[in-house]
């Protein structure tokens, strides 16, 4: 019986590798709810202590990584917002004062949010820092990215649409285990806006989980769709009020007006962030900033072009089917001409990724509508399957298209870890009812240095 399963399988195999095709994965995760950790759960916990310092984050505060911005929040009192940071948790000497700012939700209202960038850093040094200071102080520390050059190794993690499951915590767990350096995070951190009144509680409660990897290494937001909250009904019409006050982002060095699209220029690579759910369409300001930025990448020093954004423009799922079309059809030219290597996208709560291929010939009356394989063109690869509440999108199109070379209904994360200014490797790592399994991986090659056709 064994074997002839094991038969039929390998016929399988060879028709699927004659035909070229892409897999989509047989794999079925244990069937059960996705629920949320209960508030009383042990990551939620509160640090003791009076007005500790929780939910400590950081991020890049500079385009390179040699400024880093800090933040946190205490629940009874300002309190202190210095600082201190140095070499050693003996020495450190410098210090920097954080901004100060609250928010209202309707009837919630924030915590004390402190901002705090800290400059004037080394590369590739490890920094200490504490704050919390007159009454309970905690300390953390990170190491800044690597100055950015052609052949500088760098591990990213890739997490997209989290939320504050078992599954959630989950990913996290195992994407510390694979420890990567920073994380590249593609939209819809908490999800509280599925709670009554957008339960902003839920936001202070995702801060607190995740807080066991971002206060130590930077993680870069992209704005998602739940990150909008955007509810007439209750008067909360202000778009991204609790992101925008929780999570920083570097977009005034990057040239942006706002801080949902910008950039970063981490070891090898050049990271662009956009926003799908800020206008894109011609003379806005973001197509207007992008239109600039990409003619800023230097490929010589920063070799790898990587884009982040939160909903996808090669999705061959039918939950959130063509949601990203409008976007792909006003960017994907310009992406294909600047040789993208990879678009990073999530929102569907699957995975996928894609060979290299491009629809950018179609002009509405020539009928070339079809996508075309294109060695000048992105990898998309969609990880909007970090573990969140509304559950797994198992619900593939049929058959499944040419463009698509691996997909997967299942949860987990994944990562990047680029070697030089020609080769990253990438990994897919499937959360296995609890175990971490390596589900997908490809050896990557640079569009700018080494276009070889890598995506099969
Ligand atoms: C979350 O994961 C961490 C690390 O694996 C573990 O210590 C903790 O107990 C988990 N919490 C829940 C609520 O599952
Ligand atoms: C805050 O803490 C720093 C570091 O200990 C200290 O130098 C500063 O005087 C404190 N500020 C206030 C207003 O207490
Ligand atoms: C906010 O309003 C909801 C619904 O009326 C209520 O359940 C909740 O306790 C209120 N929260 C606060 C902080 O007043
Ligand atoms: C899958 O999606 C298609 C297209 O939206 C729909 O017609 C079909 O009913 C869905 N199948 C399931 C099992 O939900
Ligand atoms: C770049 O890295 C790849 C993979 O590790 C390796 O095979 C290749 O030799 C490296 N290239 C150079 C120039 O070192
Ligand atoms: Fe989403």
């Amino acid at each position: 019986m064994a074997a002839r399963r094991l038969l039929g399988l390998l016929a399988l195999a060879v028709l699927l590798a004659a035909a070229d095709a892409g897999v989509t994965s047989a794999y079925r995760r244990k069937l059960e709810a996705t629920a949320d950790m209960p508030l009383d759960a042990d990551v939620f916990r509160a640090p003791p202590g009076y007005n500790a310092p929780q939910q400590v984050h950081i991020t890049l505060g500079d385009q390179t990584g040699t400024a880093m911005t800090v933040s946190w929040v205490t629940p009874d009192e300002p309190g202190n917002g210095t600082v201190a940071y140095g070499l050693s948790p003996e020495t450190m000497v410098l210090s920097a004062k954080a901004t100060l700012t609250r928010y209202d939700y309707y009837n919630y209202t924030s915590g004390f949010i402190h901002h705090c960038t800290l400059t004037k850093l080394k590369h590739g040094v490890k920094y200490y820092y504490a704050m919390g200071f007159g009454h309970t102080v905690r300390t953390f520390s990170f190491t800044t990215p690597p100055k950015p050059g052609p052949d500088v190794p760098f591990k990213f993690g890739l997490i997209g649409d989290l939320g504050q499951t078992f599954d959630s915590n989950s990913t996290v767990s195992h994407y510390e285990a694979n420890g990567g350096d920073a994380v590249l995070f593609v939209g819809d951190l908490s999800y509280a806006d599925n709670y009554p009144l957008h339960d902003n509680n839920r936001w202070d409660t995702w801060a607190r989980f995740v807080e066991r990897s971002v206060a130590y290494q930077p993680w870069l937001w992209t704005a998602g769709n739940h990150e909008l909250d955007y509810d007439p009904e209750i008067g909360e019409t202000t778009l991204f009020k609790p992101f925008t006050h929780r999570y920083p982002t570097p977009y005034r060095a990057a040239g942006s007006t706002e801080p949902f699209w910008y950039s970063v220029k981490i070891a090898s690579a050049h990271i662009i962030v956009l926003s799908s759910y800020s206008s894109y369409g011609k003379y806005t300001p973001q197509w207007l900033w992008l239109s600039q930025e990409l003619g800023r990448v230097d490929r010589k020093t920063t070799p790898w072009l990587i884009v982040l954004l939160h909903s996808p423009w090669y999705n061959s799922n039918n939950y959130h089917y063509m949601e990203g079309e409008t976007m792909r059809v006003q960017f994907e030219r310009w992406l294909v001409d600047a040789k993208v290597d990879i678009v990073l996208a999530g929102h569907v709560h699957s995975y996928e990724r894609s060979r290299r291929f491009s629809n950018i010939e179609y002009d509405i009356v020539n009928g070339k509508a079809t996508p075309v394989h294109n060695l000048d063109a992105p990898v998309y690869i969609n990880i909007g399957d970090g573990g969140n509440i509304e559950g797994i999108a198992d619900n593939f199109t049929k058959p499944m298209p040419a463009y698509s070379a691996f997909r997967e209904a299942s949860f987990g994360h994944a990562t990047l870890e680029i070697k030089n200014r020609t080769h990253a490797y990438y990994e897919w790592h499937r959360n296995h009812d609890g175990a971490k399994v390596t589900a997908d991986s490809v050896w990557l090659t640079n569009r700018y240095w080494m276009p070889t056709d890598d995506s099969n």
